[in-house]
């Protein structure tokens, strides 16, 4: 089924989550490698710009998982869960909403700011539509930091928690993500 049903998610919203899933920690990963690489060390340019044209990537299936999520809603989270872990749950899903966006616009921030385009996969480009000052682009660099290692614990939580709900509440939390 394609659309979200009242106690599983389709397969749009299963193939976007576990796409936005997998990008975003591998792009914290590769992130973390690639800005350890000097200058003249093999791979600098193409971990960049892998790096780039992944994180914008997750930019457009961050836009889709929402624009699917007004046309075929979540299914909502079981009665059985308190109104303290459904507050948890949401608030933690918000969150990671919203560090879908603030992480790709702060890196195109940063690779802008000297109105360098953004090259997708060696195809095309995505050019600078602006240019920041120094200062901008210095708090562009600190905030796409903090929230994509912020990301990483964030989603150690969430994932915990859908581990926790599957295996000790035995509630299909995780499963209607997966398979049913
Ligand atoms: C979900 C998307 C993304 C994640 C999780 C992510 C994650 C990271 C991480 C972990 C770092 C290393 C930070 C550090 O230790 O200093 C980094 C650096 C960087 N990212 Fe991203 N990133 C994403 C998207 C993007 C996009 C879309 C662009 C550009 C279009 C971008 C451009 C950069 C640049 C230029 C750096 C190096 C900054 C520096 O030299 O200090 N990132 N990113
Ligand atoms: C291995 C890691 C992950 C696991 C095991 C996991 C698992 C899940 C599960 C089971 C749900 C459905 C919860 C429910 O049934 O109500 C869910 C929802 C969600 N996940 Fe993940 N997730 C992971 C990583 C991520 C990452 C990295 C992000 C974002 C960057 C993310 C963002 C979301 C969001 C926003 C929702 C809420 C969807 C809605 O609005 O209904 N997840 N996740």
């Amino acid at each position: 089924m394609l659309k979200n049903g009242s106690d599983s998610y389709g397969l749009v919203s299963k193939l976007l989550h576990w796409t936005i899933a997998l990008l975003t920690l591998g792009l914290v990963a590769l992130g973390a490698y690639m800005v350890e690489l000097g200058y003249y060390d093999a791979g600098y340019y193409e971990t960049r710009d892998w790096h780039k044209s992944l994180g914008l990537i997750v930019l457009v299936c961050a836009g889709l998982f929402i624009g699917w999520k007004a046309v075929s809603p979540s299914p909502p989270l079981p009665a059985t869960m308190s109104r303290l872990q459904r507050g948890a749950a949401n608030g933690a899903h918000h969150l990671l909403y919203l560090m879908m966006f603030v992480l790709p616009v702060t890196g195109y921030i940063i690779t802008t700011a000297e109105a360098k385009p953004v090259p997708m996969f060696g195809l095309f480009s995505i050019p600078a539509f602006f240019v920041v000052s120094d200062f901008v682009r210095d708090l562009a660099t600190e905030v796409h930091e903090w929230c994509a290692y912020g990301t990483a614990v964030l989603a150690a939580g969430h994932a915990g928690a859908a581990l926790k709900h599957q295996f000790i509440d035995r509630d299909g939390i995780l499963s209607r993500m997966l398979w049913r």
